[in-house]
């Protein structure tokens, strides 16, 4: 299967390309530089040209704080990019894997979001990742929707790794206990993704199953990694951001399926891993 994956360089993209050539798929891999998802003709010309069998597209703006004041270049990635990308995948007739996010949900609900709930997203880039989502079922038809949340992987900036930093520095570290939702690692959903196309095209929740809140999780990372933290819970409305967050963001998919593993066994699984990745070569 040829596969070209958007936005490789990226922290998912960084872990999947491998994976995917792992399991025997010829992989494109594309990111800014090489495919600029923004210019409709690279698109058409590289989309036209490679062919593939499955566009994988991880390529976005994700940065939720700055989205508030960059609506404009945030609607250009997420929305326009995304549309580039599902006309071609549409005209070729290819499969097309889109990554979403919990942040399309307001977070009002008190019970677990299901693929089939209404999006009302409460900040920009949860409003441009679901324009996006719309423009994927409007133009492709053998797509899939991958909505995930809480990401955290080797090769980016992410949660786990800043709060490891701030314990080692012995830092007073902050977190919000009002926000619930699923920690993810880029493993699980990578997994998450591979398993979808064997499934009927549509949305899925591929996030990691079970809930907590980043409280808890801080808690949780630093309980495995046998680390002393000076950790204090603090409300959300203590803790000033300029993007609105869903205050509860849990996702589960139709009759309660099971994509992948709970966010705990995630965790270990990520923090053995970066253990192997930071150990010392040729001794
Ligand atoms: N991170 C999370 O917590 C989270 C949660 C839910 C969903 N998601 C979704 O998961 C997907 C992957 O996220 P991630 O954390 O891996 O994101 P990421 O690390 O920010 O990677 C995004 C990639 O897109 C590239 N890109 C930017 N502009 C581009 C353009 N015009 N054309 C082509 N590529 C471009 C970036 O390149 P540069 O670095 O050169 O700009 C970067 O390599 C995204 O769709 C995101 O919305 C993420």
């Amino acid at each position: 299967m040829k596969v070209l994956v958007t936005g490789a360089n990226g922290m998912l993209g960084q872990d999947l390309c491998p994976y995917l050539e792992n399991l025997g798929m010829y992989v494109i891999k594309t990111d800014y530089d090489t495919l600029d998802i923004t210019d409709f003709n690279q698109v058409k010309a590289q989309i036209t040209q490679i062919h593939p069998d499955l566009i994988i597209h991880c390529a976005a703006y994700t940065n939720v704080e700055k989205a508030q004041d960059e609506i404009d270049l945030a609607k250009k990635l997420n929305v326009e990019g995304t549309k580039n990308v599902a006309i071609m995948a549409g005209q070729i007739d290819s499969t097309m894997i889109y990554i979403s996010t919990d942040y399309v949900f307001d977070g009002t609900s008190s019970v677990p979001y299901l693929p089939s709930a209404k999006p009302n997203p409460i900040n920009n880039y949860g409003l441009t990742k679901y324009l996006g989502e719309l423009e994927v079922q409007k133009y492709c038809k053998k797509f899939y929707i991958a909505r995930t949340a809480w990401l955290y992987g080797i090769h980016g900036k992410n949660f786990v790794e800043t709060m490891i930093k701030l314990a080692n520095d012995n830092k007073p570290i902050k977190v919000v206990d009002d926000q619930i939702g699923c920690p993810t690692s880029t493993m699980e959903l990578i997994q998450a993704i591979t398993k979808l196309l064997t499934k009927p095209h549509g949305i899925y929740h591929t996030c990691c199953d079970g809930q907590t809140s980043w409280y808890e999780f801080a808690k949780e990372i630093f309980a495995q990694e046998n680390i002393k933290a000076d950790l204090t819970p603090v409300k959300s409305a203590e803790y000033k951001t300029k993007a609105k967050r869903p205050a509860y963001s849990v996702m589960i998919n139709e009759n309660n399926e099971k994509l992948t593993k709970d966010w705990k066994s995630a965790l270990s699984d990520y923090l053995a891993s970066r253990k192997i990745q930071n150990e010392p070569v040729g001794v």
